[in-house]
């Protein structure tokens, strides 16, 4: 056996994050570790990777207990891992970032620049990836990070590769490289252990998964043995329908019309309308403008031409405060960087862009932060101690729930979620569908950016496609995967 973890037990001050982690690895086993958000997936696989100190349990590697103190410690016995959130030098290069703290040198104390180039190049290259050995880190998008994160790991891990949550930012073709890898991995012998929210892509893959919740692992079995909804029941502890179903409201006003919308260099010419009670969903696949679509319309970036009309009046938004003044609001994609300020508390993050709410004579009223937070906090049941815990101390799902309830507390009329349930668990996923439905309900209108065809299929009234900077057709509810596809992927809608 190459990795026994028995009955590990971590806590951070007055938090258990894990009471009783245990997982076994072979070499040549692809092992899924999957669990609610919080159930302490990313903190034990921390202590194989030597970040953190268990607190009690057993750890032993090819059967001998050992003590990693620190990263270094894990790395000489060939354990590396690909993180949640990107822990690069940001303004490093790709290159140098792949050889952190394993540079090669060309003598004592020099660093060998055009070597570690060179070979940055060689592993990109082999791998495909749509990345450079000379750019700067912090210029990419999260899918470069995640990239450069799997190249450094991959140079490392010699006998066992951590991958947590790699694919959630990833387009389908980076994706499957990732898989290839993983296969590559396992038939040269290597143990790898991958953590995710999506169990059917990554069903062909496993051998075995094991189950944590609260801490604890639940369950362990060869993936062939079970089926995914027992595999969820672990996960949540008690039966679910992970089937959601919405019903639509009849569209009233015209809540946000844009016409003949052009953002240089890549948008060109969009023209669609949302009206009240109705979410729609804007398709598409990586690059073709979605994100892209969302920044304009909330003042990110610089409309170039065409214009807007909230609820019936032109609105000019140049800034996100325009923007929100007209009453747009904007759940980003990479809500790590743009979504929340990790260091202040959870209660801070919810109410930030809801200052009036929660003052009063412009102090801050502690008491309705507390109480507007926790209201958010159940409603999207985020796992966390108390509303004043830092954001930053959450589990990386439970952050970007943060992320969205800071933008629920606004009284906006148009919200534009772009990738809502990116990184997040079954259960709550079904939550963010809740609340989505709420706020039309409440009439708002929602335009719902995903790249997940199922939940496209499941929640919106109608969806929208995108391909290459254009619309290129509106679907009604409940269209065919194949129908999203051809649009997205191929020619115009046929004129009809
Ligand atoms: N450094 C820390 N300080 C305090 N609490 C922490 C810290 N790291 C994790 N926790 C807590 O430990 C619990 C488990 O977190 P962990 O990140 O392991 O969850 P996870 O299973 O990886 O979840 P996700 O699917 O959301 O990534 C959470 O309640 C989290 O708030
Ligand atoms: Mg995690």
């Amino acid at each position: 056996m190459l990795l026994q973890l028995q009955q590990m037990e971590k806590r951070f001050g007055g938090v258990t994050a894990l009471r009783s982690g245990t997982l076994t690895v072979q070499s040549g086993e692809v092992h899924l570790l999957m669990g609610e958000n919080g159930a302490g997936k990313s903190t034990l696989m921390k202590i194989v990777a030597g970040m953190y100190q268990p607190d009690g349990g057993a750890f032993l590697w090819q059967g001998q207990p050992v003590r990693l103190t620190c990263p270094a410690d894990a790395s000489a016995l060939g354990i590396a891992m690909v993180h949640q959130e990107s822990l690069l030098a940001p303004h490093l290069t790709v290159a140098e970032n792949i050889f952190l703290g394993k540079l090669p040198s060309s003598g004592p104390g020099f660093v060998d620049r055009r070597r570690i180039q060179a070979e940055a190049a060689r592993l990109i290259e082999a791998h495909n990836f749509p990345l450079q050995a000379d750019w700067r880190v912090d210029r990419l998008s999260p899918a470069g990070k995640q990239l450069v994160e799997i190249c450094r790991a991959i140079h490392r891990g010699s006998s066992l590769l951590i991958f947590d949550e790699p694919t959630s930012s990833l387009s389908e073709s980076e994706t499957h490289e990732v898989f290839r890898i993983v296969r590559t991995l396992r038939e040269r012998g290597t143990g790898v252990i991958y953590i995710t929210h999506r169990l059917e892509e990554l069903r062909s893959l496993g051998d075995r998964v094991t189950v944590l919740r609260d801490g604890e692992t639940v369950h362990t079995a060869p993936l062939a043995e079970c089926s995914t909804e027992a595999i969820i029941q672990h996960m949540v502890g008690r039966p679910v329908t992970a089937i959601y179903t919405r019903e639509s409201l009849p569209p009233g006003e015209e809540l946000l019309r844009v016409d003949h919308l052009s953002v240089a260099p890549l948008l060109k010419d969009i023209s669609f309308s949302l009206r009240a009670g109705e979410i729609v969903g804007l398709a598409g696949l990586v690059g073709a403008g979605r994100t892209e679509l969302c920044r304009a319309l909330f003042g990110l970036d610089r409309i170039t031409s065409g214009s807007v009309h909230v609820a019936g009046r032109p609105v000019s938004i140049r800034t996100p405060r325009q923007a929100v003044a007209a009453g747009l609001a904007l759940i980003p994609e990479d809500r790590q960087r743009t979504g929340l300020t990790t260091a202040l508390p959870i209660a801070h993050n919810i109410t930030l862009a809801h200052f009036d709410e929660v003052s009063r004579h412009g102090f801050l009223n502690r008491a309705a932060e507390q109480s507007v937070s926790q209201k958010f906090i159940q409603q999207l049941r985020i796992k966390c101690e108390s509303p004043r815990q830092r954001a930053g101390r959450l589990s990386g799902g439970n952050q970007q729930k943060v992320a969205i309830a800071k933008w629920l507390v606004k009284q906006a009329r148009v919200f534009l979620f772009d990738e809502p349930t990116r990184g997040i668990d079954v259960g709550a996923k079904v939550e963010v569908f809740e609340t989505m439905d709420a706020l039309a309900r409440a009439g708002a209108a929602v335009l719902m950016v995903s790249s997940e065809l199922p939940e496209l299929l499941q929640v919106p009234d109608r969806i929208l496609v995108m391909r290459q900077g254009t619309l290129t057709g509106s679907l009604p509810g409940r269209p065919t995967q194949e129908a999203i596809m051809r649009l997205a992927a191929f020619d115009k809608e046929p004129a009809a």
